[in-house]
Order: structure tokens, then C-alpha cells, then sequence
């Protein structure tokens, strides 16, 4: 495996060289009106998303200069080591094989596992649409958290036009008991399916929520095995817990990457087969694209290499995410999982300390809501904040002119966030709000925009299962491929192990009121936090 660090690159050097010498000061705007191809040389088709890259602050020689980064840093060899099921997570010792979950059968590694388990799921997500269709089911519940809920409970509401009517998905995933409390005081326990979903069957959360669902299942006297079933790659547990229809996985489906898995089982309920199938025909479409485009034109490769360069160049050190459709709400929070748990690392493959940043912050939330909110900051403050629109150009609603009115506000904001507005034009305009007493050219300097802020635009012709599977993998590889160039581990997640230690040994502190030893804000706030403390 390359152990190569990417700042001792040539390639990285010669960037950091063109950046020096003027790329630091380009200007999209200057950018458009010397090339009038920009826009055809900066966007290209991938499978069924249209990218826009040329309001991105990149020119032809960084982005020749990033692919020969790509290169150097080994990117390729990686990537054929993934599809091949080689123990890419070092720190692991696992294969990273979410791409066989999607291939046709014997076209990657363990089709036959992975496709025994695939027709089974389907058939039983068959079967409770059936049982909803006549009545008998009404509600399912997914208990799961982190990967176990982030992918089917951003995919189920994305995909809402290709669901079965009177089939309603809920997701509990916090162990903040007012979340599930909520939910099954709505519920008829006789009506309702319950999918616990946890790669290890131990996390607190929701082993926490399966328990108390489990009490309030049996407080009715029903028969448990009709109304659970498991996803988990821990079968045993399951069966202990008294589970009977336990869809598995492996060890080599990373949380965040195991929407493809059986943790898509209320996913597959909620669309049916033939669409959760077209849903890993589209991932697997990019996965082949990102296999095989050439570098110049491989969308995951050059949206990772811009994040690169942003990253470690431009020094940004945050993305925001900005879906231009409300099915889209909860794709922010899933990709934050995806490309902050995957390289929000600070140590290479090696254990090295990194000598350079990693992870930026993603954030946001779905256009237009998100103009009446933080877009000041990304058009006056001041930091830069690369931002991504997410568009959907045909609608699953027949309301065309709503349609047209949300595409306009995403193209405005790009072409606001590009274009910005001088203090000269400023002053020209009439400002009937400002306070007649200010200053014109106080008010001027409040009222313009330093623009030249980048954006990219990824354009879907409708959020078919089939383009939203496209999308999901797009975003994996470009995580990979940042992830790759920094040479870190992108499939381990040890950060989130201190944390649970901790609270393993501070529960019983808590319930105890026992402070001994513990440094002085945590025993005053777990004093603080007893039921009994006044
Ligand atoms: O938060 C850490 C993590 O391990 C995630 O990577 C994972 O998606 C989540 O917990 C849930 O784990 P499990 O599926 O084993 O319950």
C-alpha cells in the first residue's frame, strides 16, 4: 500500500507553486469573461448527475496538477485495491466492499452471499407490503443509529413519490427516551413491524430502544417474532434478543456505507423491490464510472480533488451542503456522517501525524429554507464557504410554477455567491429599509457583496431511486478520494470510541451519585444532573 505523504508530492508542490503565484487570486469573474468554454470545459455528464465545476475557483493547470496528485498519491492503485476486496482499512483489517452490494452477481467479490441476502430482504419487504396493503400492517418502525439510520431515513423521504401509500416509516435512533415515547403512544403495537438495524447489535442507543419497544410490544401480549426482524451482521445477538427473521450483512460493509445492505430494509419496504433494485443499479453505474472514466472526466475523482484543494490550498474549512428539494432535508446530516467519520482523521495509514488538515465541516439544510437563514453568512461574512447545490429539474408534483420558483432561487444564490455586488453599484440603488441618517457610503459598504464565493452545482433530471443511488455513490467515492490523496484510513471510526468508554463508566457513577476521582466541572455538573439533587 502507497505510503507516500501528498505534501512531499511533486505534484503537490507544483500546486502549492501555482497557488503563490496568482491562483490564490482567481476570479471567477475574470475566469467567464476571458473563456467564454468555461462553463463546457468545467461541467460534464456522469451517470445521472450533470455537474456544473466552473464556478469552483480552479483553473486547467490545478486541475491538471490534482489529477497528477491523484497519481502520485496512489489514488489508483486504492481504488482497484477497494473493488478488489483487498483489507483496505488497515486499522481494521477489513476488506471495503460496499460496491459489491450493489454489482450484478459475479461481477464483484461475494455476489452469492450478496445476493442471497438481497433476494430474501426484498421478498420480505414483498411481503409487508402486502400485509399493509390489506391492512394489517400500518406502521414500521427502524431503531438504529449513525449508519443504521442516517442512509434509510434520508433515502426513505427522497424517494416519498415511489412509496406505497398507508405505509408509514418511522425512524428512532437518539436514546433520548422522549423520541420513541412520542412515537409509540401513536402506535398500535398489533399494526406495527419493528426493524432493530445495528452492524453490532451492542450500540447503547439502540439496543436502549429496542428494549423498551420490546416492553411495549409485549405489554399487549403479541407474538415478538411476527412483529421484529434484524439487520445485523451479529445474528446470535439477534436470536438472544428473541429475533427470528434476521437479515445479516459482513464486516466489510462499513456503517455509514450499508444503506446497499440489509440495513435498507425499510427502504425496500417503503419502495419496493424493482426500485430498491434501480436504487443499486444507479450506485452501481458510478461505481463503474468512477472504475473506469478517464481522470479528466471522472466526476467522484475531480469533486474530490477540488476538496483538496479547497481543503489544503484555499484553506476552507467547511462545505455547504444545499438541496434544492425537501425530500433531500436529511441528505446534509448523511453526508456529515459519510465524509466527517470517514476523514475526520488526524493520523495517516502509518499512525504519522498528518501535515495537513483533513475533513472540512459539512453542514446545511434544503433551499430555500436555508436563504432565510445562514446564506447571509455565505454571501457577507467573513469566511468563504464553497457550497453545493443539489437540483432536481423535473418535480414528482405537478405544481410547475412552485417548481420553477425554487430552481430560480438555487441558480440566483450560485449566480449571487459568484457575482456579488460592488459598493459603487450599491450606492446607485435605491435602499428604502436603511435608516435615512446613515452615511450613503457607510450604507454602500453594508449593502455589497465581495462574490467571487464558489460553488458547484450537481443537476438531477428527477430523484429516481436510480439517481439517488447515482448521487449517494458519488459523494462515497469522493470521500475516498480525498481520503486517499491525505493518506488516512477512511473505513475506521476509533474517534467515536473514547466517548462511549467514558459514559459506560459515568452511568453508573450517575445512578450512584459517585464523584471520586473524577475531575472537577464533570463531578459538578453529574451532582448537578442527579434526579434527587436540589
Ligand atoms: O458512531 C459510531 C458507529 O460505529 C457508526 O460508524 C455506525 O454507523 C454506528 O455507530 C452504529 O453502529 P451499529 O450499526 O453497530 O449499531
Amino acid at each position: 500500500m502507497n505510503t507516500v505523504r501528498c505534501d512531499e508530492t511533486p505534484a503537490w508542490v507544483a500546486l502549492q507553486a501555482h497557488f503563490d503565484a496568482g491562483a490564490r487570486h482567481f476570479d471567477l469573474r475574470r475566469a467567464f469573461a476571458q473563456d467564454a468554454a468555461r462553463f463546457d470545459a468545467f461541467s460534464q455528464q456522469a451517470p445521472e448527475v450533470f455537474a456544473d465545476l466552473s464556478k469552483n475557483l480552479i483553473d486547467a493547470r490545478a486541475q491538471a496538477l490534482l489529477l497528477e496528485l491523484a497519481e502520485q498519491c496512489g489514488v489508483f492503485a486504492l481504488r482497484e485495491a477497494m473493488f478488489a476486496g483487498e483489507p483496505i482499512n488497515t486499522t481494521e483489517g477489513r476488506a471495503v466492499l460496499h460496491t459489491a452490494l450493489r454489482a450484478p452477481r459475479g461481477a464483484a467479490p461475494f455476489g452469492d452471499e450478496v445476493h442471497g441476502v438481497l433476494d430474501a430482504m426484498l421478498a420480505f419487504a414483498e411481503t409487508v407490503r402486502a400485509r399493509a396493503a390489506q391492512g394489517e400492517l400500518r406502521d414500521v418502525v427502524n431503531l438504529g443509529i449513525g449508519g443504521s439510520d442516517l442512509g434509510p431515513a434520508m433515502v426513505v423521504p427522497a424517494l416519498d413519490a415511489c412509496a406505497q401509500r398507508g405505509l408509514r416509516l418511522h425512524f428512532v435512533s437518539n436514546v433520548d427516551a422522549h423520541a420513541i415515547d412520542a412515537l409509540l403512544r401513536e402506535l398500535d403495537p398489533r399494526r406495527t413491524l419493528v426493524i432493530v438495524a445495528s452492524k453490532t447489535f451492542t450500540t447503547q442507543e439502540t439496543m436502549a430502544n429496542a428494549e423498551l419497544a420490546r416492553a411495549w410490544f409485549t405489554a399487549q401480549g403479541g407474538e415478538l417474532a411476527q412483529h421484529f426482524v434484524a439487520a445485523t451482521s451479529n445474528v446470535r445477538a439477534a436470536a438472544a434478543f428473541g429475533i427470528t427473521t434476521t437479515f445479516g450483512f459482513w464486516d466489510w460493509v462499513g456503517g455509514r456505507y450499508s444503506l446497499w445492505s440489509a440495513i435498507g430494509l425499510p427502504i425496500a419496504i417503503a419502495i419496493g423491490a424493482t426500485n430498491f433494485r434501480a436504487l443499486l443499479a444507479g450506485a452501481h453505474a458510478m461505481d463503474e464510472h468512477f472504475r473506469g472514466a478517464p481522470p479528466e472526466v471522472n466526476l467522484p475523482l475531480r469533486l474530490g480533488l477540488l476538496d483538496v484543494w479547497y481543503r489544503n490550498f484555499h484553506g476552507f474549512s467547511s462545505r455547504c451542503i444545499a438541496p434544492y428539494h425537501q425530500g433531500l432535508a436529511r441528505l446534509p446530516a448523511y453526508l456529515q456522517q459519510l465524509e466527517m467519520e470517514s476523514n475526520g482523521k488526524r493520523v495517516d495509514r502509518e499512525g504519522r501525524p498528518l501535515a495537513v488538515a483533513t475533513s472540512p465541516v459539512l453542514w446545511g439544510e434544503p433551499g430555500s429554507n436555508g436563504q432565510h437563514a445562514f446564506f447571509q453568512m455565505l454571501h457577507q461574512g467573513s469566511e468563504v464557504v464553497p457550497v453545493e447545490f443539489i437540483l432536481v429539474r423535473r418535480p414528482a408534483h405537478a405544481h410547475a410554477d412552485s417548481h420553477a420558483k425554487l430552481l430560480a432561487n438555487a441558480l440566483a444564490q450560485s449566480q449571487a455567491l459568484m457575482l456579488g455586488k460592488s459598493a459603487e453599484a450599491a450606492a446607485g440603488e435605491a435602499a428604502p429599509s436603511a435608516s435615512p441618517r446613515l452615511d450613503a457610503a457607510v450604507l454602500a459598504s453594508h449593502r455589497s457583496f465581495p462574490g467571487n464565493r464558489p460553488s458547484t452545482t450537481l443537476l438531477l433530471d428527477e430523484l429516481s431511486p436510480r439517481a439517488l443511488g447515482a448521487l449517494l455513490a458519488l459523494h462515497e467515492h469522493r470521500v475516498f478520494t480525498s481520503g486517499a490523496v491525505w493518506g488516512l484510513d477512511s473505513f475506521d471510526q476509533w474517534g467515536v470510541e473514547l466517548g462511549k468508554a467514558l459514559c459506560s463508566e459515568l452511568l453508573p457513577r450517575l445512578v450512584r451519585g459517585d464523584v471520586a476521582g473524577l475531575d472537577g466541572s464533570t463531578a459538578g455538573l453529574l451532582q448537578r444532573l442527579r434526579p434527587d439533587s436540589n
